[in-house]
């Protein structure tokens, strides 16, 4: 069966997506960054996504097993219900290191084991808030880092399409999580299920696309 590596996947969609690729018989490695205390599916791995030494020490302990899916889930909402007034250079430099930098590297750190596996897919719970024509204003630092993580993923997929690694930028819908809150659209079965059948559906050179939890393609 294959294997998927999900970050955040201890709580909210990383969690539920753990839980529908486990009851489908993949091997999961259910990255997190407490593992001792979270109640995981899958084989716990150890792994802060903006802490280059934990990066490291993960794809050490994973070199030369395939990974066919590598979906970077992990994010944050630090700046929601800012607007300019509010803003802090620090707190936007920490969105931007864990919500755009950090699946970057991560993608670079298992390249070889995406390469080496049948499905070779890097998926990425981005926002329809990282939208540039979609934008009703505010949340400048989460905005902006879901906006350069989809242009970095633009870049990724040319530069890995040569050797068939496909990629996708999908919204998960406004859903019920601690980040979402409980006046939610959706609950993380819909949005993980959803965004589970594009990542089951893409095929041979699709890649670098922007899509909705439920297969629609959105504005960059
Ligand atoms: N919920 C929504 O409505 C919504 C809408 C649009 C996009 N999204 C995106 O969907 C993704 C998942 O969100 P969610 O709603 O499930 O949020 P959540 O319930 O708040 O969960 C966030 C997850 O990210 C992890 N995380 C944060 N920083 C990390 C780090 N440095 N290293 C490793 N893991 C880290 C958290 O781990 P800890 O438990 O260790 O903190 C947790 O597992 C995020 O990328 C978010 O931006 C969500």
């Amino acid at each position: 069966m294959p294997t998927i590596l999900i970050t955040g996947s201890n709580r909210g969609i990383g969690k539920r997506l753990a839980e529908l690729y486990d009851a489908e018989g993949w091997t999961v490695i259910a990255a997190c960054r407490n593992p001792n205390s979270a109640d995981l599916v899958g084989e716990p791995l150890t792994l802060d996504v903006a802490d280059e030494a934990s990066v490291a020490a993960a794809a050490k302990s994973l070199a030369g097993r395939p990974i066919d899916v590598l979906w970077n889930n992990a994010g944050v909402y630090l700046d929601k219900g800012q607007m300019l007034m509010d803003l802090s250079a620090q707190e936007w430099l920490e969105t931007f290191r864990i919500n755009t930098i950090a699946p970057i590297l991560l993608c670079r750190a298992l390249l070889e084991n995406v390469a080496a596996s049948t499905q070779r897919k890097l998926a990425f719970t981005t926002s329809k808030m990282g939208s540039v024509a979609l934008n009703s204003g505010g949340a400048y630092a989460y905005r902006s880092s879901k906006s350069a993580l989809n242009m970095a993923v633009s870049s990724l997929a040319k530069e890995l399409a040569p050797r068939d690694i496909r990629t996708v930028v999908m919204h998960p819908g406004w859903v019920r999580t601690d980040m979402g809150g409980d006046e939610a659209d959706i609950d993380t079965n819909q949005s993980a299920g959803g965004m589970k059948a594009v990542v089951d559906g893409l095929g041979a050179g699709q890649t670098g696309q922007f899509f909705n939890y439920d297969g629609k393609e959105l504005p960059w």
